[in-house]
């Protein structure tokens, strides 16, 4: 006798109509763990369900919005940490907490060779528009809008004729202030100006820049000139930064003061219990759980580092057929998450490498997952270490490594000496 075979489980995830999804959550929750509300979200700047073990940081950044709106001097914060471990999300969190006080905010993503004068401009833009609509003298804001016109016209790209770039500023530009040419001061005036717009409406402005570690080296020392600036003005305009670890170091070379200009906030992996919250709770909002000893081998797996905390948890989550999610199932799951990581998180920055600066990492991840320093890495590959320079510069130009501290050097993504001890050479 013939049965009719059962529908394959699929279609339940695949002819789904969104607007019965809801009502249908309570059929269907007992029955597996639903890849559809799989909350896990392995990606760059991907907003975790869960942003775990990042208290302190974000209490610190409660402080300096605060006693920034009270007039407090205050120095800004920039975030390190090495690649994955959360830096642009957790700049995104700030920006929200800005948002939320009602400043302007605007962001950058800092390229190497790009002068940051069109994007900053872009961004203090958006934060003027932010303040626009509550600020009642309109004229003002276009007083200011002129200014940032002229400033952001200055590049010297769109000088030569190069470019027919335009703000998509309506105001026309005005004349004699912001528009020297010079960043430092450039910057520096039209720093003040945005200021005294945000002054105005007793708030503050925060300008973002991610990767910071890329904005080129004059730029540096314009943007720490201009905050210092305002610093002492007391203007209530922060800019806060994210990047490689090696970023002090990049900033205080430019400036010495540097250091007193920024508070710096390392952040790192996450301790065992900030992991497991980051698993367990999104997973609590859909009622599915984890065995502790499923808990233990994704604390194993992942290291602690949010990027692959949530990859492997994504996984693990699609693989399991029921809560709640087991060892068994991390094991499965585990080598999908590999496979995974190695072709998105790994090989995208991998393939960006010559031939030359593959050899250069390949010898690093030799000798070890530590600092090395430069001198073993030329001992290894029989070479002089001054014909190895171009290599090493290049690498880090591409932020695949950095300085840990002179004559060392470390891979500036986590496990990636153990990924590249796994290829073949
Ligand atoms: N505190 C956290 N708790 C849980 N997951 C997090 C946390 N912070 C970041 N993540 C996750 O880690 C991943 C990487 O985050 P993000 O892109 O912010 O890292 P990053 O430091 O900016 O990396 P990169 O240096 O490559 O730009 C994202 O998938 C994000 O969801
Ligand atoms: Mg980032």
């Amino acid at each position: 006798m013939t049965v009719l075979a059962p529908a394959p489980a699929r279609t339940r995830r695949s002819t789904f109509f969104p607007n019965l999804r809801r009502p249908l959550y309570p059929a269907i929750k007992s029955e597996s763990v639903d890849p559809v509300r799989n909350p896990y979200a392995p990606g760059a700047g991907q907003r975790p369900p869960e942003l775990a073990g990042r208290d302190r940081e974000l209490q610190q950044f409660e402080v300096v919005l605060e006693r920034v709106a009270r007039g407090r001097p205050e120095r800004s914060m920039v975030v390190t940490g090495l690649r994955g471990v959360g830096k642009t999300v957790l700049l995104n969190t700030f920006k929200s907490m800005a948002m939320q006080r009602l400043w302007g905010t605007g962001k950058i993503e800092a390229r190497p060779d790009q002068s940051i004068r069109r994007p900053v401009a872009a961004a203090l833009h958006m934060a003027i528009r932010e303040l626009a609509p509550r600020h009642r003298a309109p004229e003002r804001i276009e007083e200011f809008l002129g200014v940032l016109k002229a400033f952001a016209m200055r590049d010297p790209a769109a000088a030569k004729g190069t470019s027919h770039w335009s703000p998509g500023i309506e105001v026309p530009a005005s004349r004699g202030r912001a528009d020297s040419g010079d960043l430092e001061i450039d910057l520096t005036e039209l720093f003040v100006d945005a200021a005294g717009v945000a002054t105005d409406l007793a708030v503050g402005i925060a300008l973002f820049i991610d990767e910071m570690q890329d904005v080129p080296a004059a730029d540096v020392s314009a943007l720490c000139a201009a905050c210092h600036e305002l610093s002492q003005t007391g203007g209530p305009l922060i800019v806060v930064g994210a990047g490689l670890p090696h970023l002090p170091s990049v900033l205080s070379a430019s400036k010495s003061y540097s250091e007193r200009l920024f508070r710096y906030a390392r952040i790192d992996k996450l301790d065992r219990d900030a992991a497991d919250l980051a698993l367990i709770l999104p997973a609590r909002e859909e009622e599915v759980e984890f065995t502790p000893d499923a808990l233990d081998a994704l604390y194993e797996a992942a290291d602690g580092y949010p990027y692959f905390v949530q990859a492997y948890g994504k996984v693990a989550w699609d693989l399991a057929p029921r809560s709640p999610i087991t060892l068994e199932d991390v094991k499965v799951s585990a080598p999908e998450a590999e496979e995974e990581l190695a072709v998105g998180f790994f090989g995208s920055r991998y393939e960006r490498a010559t031939p030359a600066e593959r050899d250069y990492m390949h010898a690093m991840a030799q000798i070890g997952d530590e600092p090395v320093a430069t001198a073993d890495v030329a001992d290894a590959l029989g070479r002089k270490p001054s014909s190895l320079s171009p290599a090493r510069d290049s690498l880090i130009k591409k932020g695949l490594i950095y300085s840990a501290e002179r004559g060392l050097i470390a891979f500036t993504v986590p496990h990636f000496g153990k990924f590249l001890r796994a290829q073949p050479v």
